[in-house]
This record gives structure tokens, sequence and C-alpha cells, in this order.
């Protein structure tokens, strides 16, 4: 049985943001995670090491409380170069559509984790969270010296058994309703498609090392369910997008409030690796185009998504989402324990709304992820009604998605 991970850490609640690479998990929204009780953690997949350690400065600036640092640990030249020009035909008229001039193939980039692990030991996190695949022996035992913990990312017990066979000290669970990114590092990515709780329960029976389960947990009831496999805590991605400290684009937070059943899907479409996001135009349009090796079509793709989300349209912007999107208004990001109300999860009232004034109204103004994390608490659906007044706008707003619960 292992010992409380957070609590060691020195983070109170069981609750993580995903680390969320490529502008939506900014340091303000880290570090007003770490600042509420959970653990904020600062995606820097695709950064140079300078950037890591601005970021981490940035992130100390604005919080004294833990913090973890992530990065993809492989992924790169995995798969063979394919004819760009098709793709490069198709990238070219979503750049006439936005205005701007043809693309320019970016070169096929080499794996950056070496130089990018050296900045990351530097700043120090209390963890370093990485997925993709598994550091080798000596970057461990750097990390180790550094007295930085570590956390890999499995998509199925077979990857948790190896994570744990190579001395990693924690894992996250990645289930196959999570949002952007499969970390999957061993088998096919069709056969490492896991349910949640079922990988969670799965990963806590085949390794004695603490698991976070993640993917689809949008809410209190859901936190609690994770929690009920063995999970030690829940790492959550979509539900904190629409905050107000996400970095995530307009159009982009206005399509995850948007979003209905079903939209998700797995594309290859917008980095050259497989990861889940709402089916847009862009997908359509290459649907039957060679992609790009990861990261080079990421590279490509990287100005048309940037205008995209300038010119307010979602067409072509990377609309990374887990299955619980559909809830993402009215759960989010603002999940706490009360312990001392019988261990039951409750739901902040607006983490998920943030961004969605054309539905809810200047009324329903954007709360910040420290509010999440408050004694404000807001019962889930399946909870009594709460007591009228200060409520019931909020009430209101989650009726509007889902039927009310006897
Ligand atoms: C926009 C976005 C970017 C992500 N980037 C990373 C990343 O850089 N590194 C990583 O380990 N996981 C990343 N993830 C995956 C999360 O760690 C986590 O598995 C996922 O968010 C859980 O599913 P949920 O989004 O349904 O909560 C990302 C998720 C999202 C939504």
């Amino acid at each position: 049985m292992p010992g409380n991970f957070l609590k060691e850490l020195g983070v109170d609640q069981p609750i993580i943001l995903a680390p969320m690479a490529g502008g939506s998990g900014t340091p303000e929204l880290v570090a007003a995670v770490s600042n509420a009780g959970g653990l904020g953690s600062w995606g820097g997949g695709y950064a140079t090491p300078q950037q890591i350690l601005d970021a981490a400065k940035q992130i100390r600036a604005l919080t004294s409380k833990p913090f973890a640092l992530n990065l993809f640990a492989g992924g790169y030249n995995i798969r063979p170069p394919v004819d760009p020009a098709p793709m490069l035909a198709m990238v070219t008229k979503a750049h006439e559509a936005l205005g701007l001039p043809p693309p320019v193939l970016p070169p096929v980039p080499e794996n950056p984790f070496d130089d990018q692990l050296a900045a990351v030991i530097e700043a120090r996190p209390a963890l370093f969270s990485f997925t993709f695949g598994i550091p080798d022996a000596d970057a461990l035992a750097r990390l180790r010296k550094a007295g930085i913990r570590t956390c890999g990312t499995a998509t199925t017990v077979e990857e948790g058994r190896a994570l744990a066979a190579a001395g990693v000290e924690s894992i996250a669970a990645q289930g196959e309703e999570a949002g952007a990114h499969r970390g999957t590092f061993l088998a096919a990515m069709e056969d490492s498609m896991v349910p949640t709780l079922d990988l969670t329960r799965g990963i806590v029976a085949a390794t004695s090392l603490p698991v976070f389960a993640s993917g689809g947990l949008m809410d209190g009831r859901d936190i609690a369910a994770a929690l009920a496999t063995g999970a030690q805590a829940a790492q959550l991605g979509t539900a904190f997008l629409v905050c107000p400290e996400s970095g995530a684009a307009a159009p982009y937070k206005k399509a995850l409030c948007d979003a209905r059943e079903d939209t998700t899907v797995i594309t290859r479409a917008y980095s050259g690796r497989e990861a889940r996001g709402l089916r847009n135009k862009f997908i359509d349009m290459t649907a039957d185009t060679p992609i790009l090796p990861f990261r080079q079509q990421n590279d490509l793709t990287r100005p048309m998504r940037t205008e995209s989300g300038k010119k307010g349209t979602p067409d072509y912007i990377s609309l990374w989402a887990g299955r619980g999107v559909t809830r993402a208004r009215h759960a989010g990001g603002r999940a706490d324990e009360n312990a001392n109300r019988g261990n039951r999860w409750r739901v902040t009232r607006s983490a998920g709304r943030a961004g969605c004034g054309r539905r809810h109204g200047p009324r329903h103004r954007a709360c910040d992820a420290r509010s999440a994390l408050s004694p404000r608490l807001f019962p889930p659906p399946c909870a009594p009604a709460p007591p009228a007044s200060a409520n019931n706008r909020f009430r209101r707003c989650r009726d509007r998605r889902q039927p009310a619960r006897a």
C-alpha cells in the first residue's frame, strides 16, 4: 500500500491540474490550482529550455506551493516520413481562408528531451511528470539526485508495470476518455484505449505505486468514483480549459462550452500524434491526406492554429477535449474534497462557465481556480437542491445542460 504521495509533496487536495503543453496551461492557471490546494502542472513539451526556466520562475512568483513540470519523453521518429506535398496543399487552403501567406514546410525536429530535462532539473519542481515514453535510467537517476519526484503516464496496465519496473515513483493512468494526446508508448494506439476507471483499477492492482486517474473526470462525483478505484488523486485537463486563467483561445473555449455528446474524435491532423479533440473543419479536410510525423505536423499547423484563434474561428484550431466536455461549463476545475463532511465531493459553482458569456451572460462571472477549491461548495447534481439565494442562478445554468435528478 503506497503512502499518500501528494501529501508528502505538501499538496492538500487530491486534485492535479493536467499539464497542458501548447499554451492552454499558463503559469497563472498552474499557480492558481496550487494556491487553491491542488497540484498545478505546467506542460513544457513544446518549450525550449529557456522557456521552461522562465515558466518555473513565473509560477514561483505567483505561488510558494508545490507544482509539477511535464515533458514529452518520446514520441519522435516513430513513424516513417511521408510525402509532404498533399498536406502542404491542405494547409495552404487553410492559410488562404485565414488570409495567411503560404505555409513553409518545417524540418522534422530532433527530440529535444535531454536539453529540456536539464532545464527541469535546474528549475527543481516538486514533481516531474512525463508522457509518450519513459526517460532512461540515467535521466531518472539525475531527477532522484535532484530530489525531484516522478510521475509517468500509462494508458495500459502493461505500461504501468513498465513504469514501475523503471523506478518511476507514481503513475497517471490516462484512460481513453482523456483529452489531447494519447500517452501510449508500448502497444498500438487502438489497443490502448482503456476506460479511465478500469485502467486505474488495473494499475492499482498491478503495481504498488500511487496512481492518479485521468480522463473524462469533470466533477466531484467523477473524482469520488476515481478515488473509489484506489486512485490517490484525479488529474483533470478539460475541466480547467475554460477557466479564466487558461490560455485557450476564445473560440476554443466557446467550442468547449457548445460541445454536444459524441463530438470528440481521435485525430493526428494537428500534431502528427493521436489526440482526442472536438471534430472540426481541418480534421474533416485532411481525412484522406497523409499526415506528417510528430511533431513536424504540429510545427506545420502552428501558424494556422494561432491565426484561427486570433480570427475567432474554431475551424483550424486543435480543440483538444476529453469525453466529459459536455459538462465543462457547470463542473470544471472547481473540485474540492470536504473530508469533514463525510468525504463527499462537491464541485464549486462556475468553473466550466468561464468564457460562456453568450449562453450564461455576465452574471455568471468567470471564477478563478482559487475559488475552485474554496469552501464555497456547489452540490453535484445528485445531491439535494441547494437552499435558495446564492446558488440559484447557477442551478439554472446546470439544469439547462442536464436533466434534474431525483
Ligand atoms: C489541452 C490539453 C493539453 C494536454 N497536454 C498534455 C501534456 O503536455 N502532457 C501530458 O502529460 N498530458 C497532457 N494532456 C493530457 C492530460 O494529462 C490528461 O491525460 C487529460 O487532460 C485527462 O483528460 P480530461 O482532459 O478529460 O480531463 C493534455 C490535455 C489537454 C486537454
